[in-house]
């Protein structure tokens, strides 16, 4: 494939299927994507719609079945586990939207892992410095069973922040907290877009962080589209202003099935 060099995360045709008993799952389909070093692009789309799915394959966590994922111009496809995991040792912050904080380790513990990994000298200090960032700076020795929901977000949020990521992934980043603390948060994954270039790829439904992104995609049941393309051009009829899907051209255009296999 022709690889855009100034791209941080190229994805090309990807695919993903998964077997569920006699049937093959299409999860998603016939995607492309092309994100440039910097960016911020907000990826929303209701529930089941293929986001988390996406985002894990775009951070090397999972491989897609078929397609290219180039991040850094590394072929994440061709890639073994470890290979992806140095990958993302050295480029990738991740956001979870289940946190995976590990239990048996403090709050701060759980931030500086990604720099003791990276083999970073000041883990301690900027773990302590990140947690104090996100308000919590009184949380330090307690164990994820001792935080709430939103507390252990912010955790996860100091993790993914630690080892300075040449892009970050968040896959809502604000779904459990409250409007104030959620907009603080906001702030501070846009300080670092705006500070250290940090490109940003956020799986959300909160509206206003969305509008926050340079640019909006919509991923629907597996495919994804680029709504902010349909107000390009004022003068184009009603009848055309549709989403534009940036996956598949028109003849290729389907709804996901559910294939016997
Ligand atoms: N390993 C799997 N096996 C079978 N189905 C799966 C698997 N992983 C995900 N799915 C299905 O794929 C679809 C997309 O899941 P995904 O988690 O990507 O959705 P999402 O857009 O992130 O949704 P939400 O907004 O609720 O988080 C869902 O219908 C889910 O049930
Ligand atoms: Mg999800």
């Amino acid at each position: 494939m022709q690889v855009n060099s100034e791209s941080i995360l190229s994805v090309k045709d990807l695919t993903k299927s998964v077997q569920v008993e006699d049937k093959t799952l299409v999860l998603l389909q016939a995607l492309n994507l092309n994100v440039a070093a910097g960016e911020s692009i907000a990826i929303v789309g209701s529930s089941g719609s293929g986001k988390t799915t996406l985002l894990s394959i775009l951070a090397g966590l999972d491989l897609p079945s078929t397609g290219q994922v180039y991040l850094k111009n590394q072929p994440l496809h061709q890639f073994n586990e470890e290979q992806r995991s140095q990958v993302r040792a050295q480029h990738v912050g991740f956001i979870f939207q289940q946190f995976l904080l590990i239990n048996s380790l403090t709050a701060l513990e759980n931030v500086m892992l990604p720099a003791e990994l990276a083999n970073m000298p000041d883990a301690q200090v900027r773990g302590e410095a990140l947690l104090a960032q996100v308000g919590l700076a009184d949380r330090l020795d307690h164990y994820p069973s001792q935080l709430s929901g939103g507390e252990q977000q912010r955790v996860a949020i100091a993790r993914a922040f630690i080892a300075q990521p040449d892009i970050l992934f968040a896959d809502e980043p604000t779904g459990n907290l409250d409007s104030k603390t959620g907009q603080h948060i906001t702030d501070l994954i846009f300080d670092l877009n705006a500070k250290e270039g940090t490109t940003l790829v956020l799986v959300t439904h909160d509206a206003k962080l969305a509008a926050r992104c340079q640019r909006q995609v919509e991923m629907d049941s597996g495919i994804l589209t680029e709504p902010s393309a349909l107000v390009a051009t004022d003068d184009l009829g009603k009848d055309q202003i549709n989403s534009k899907n940036i996956n598949q051209s028109e003849s290729e255009t389907q709804t996901p099935v559910s294939q016997e296999g």
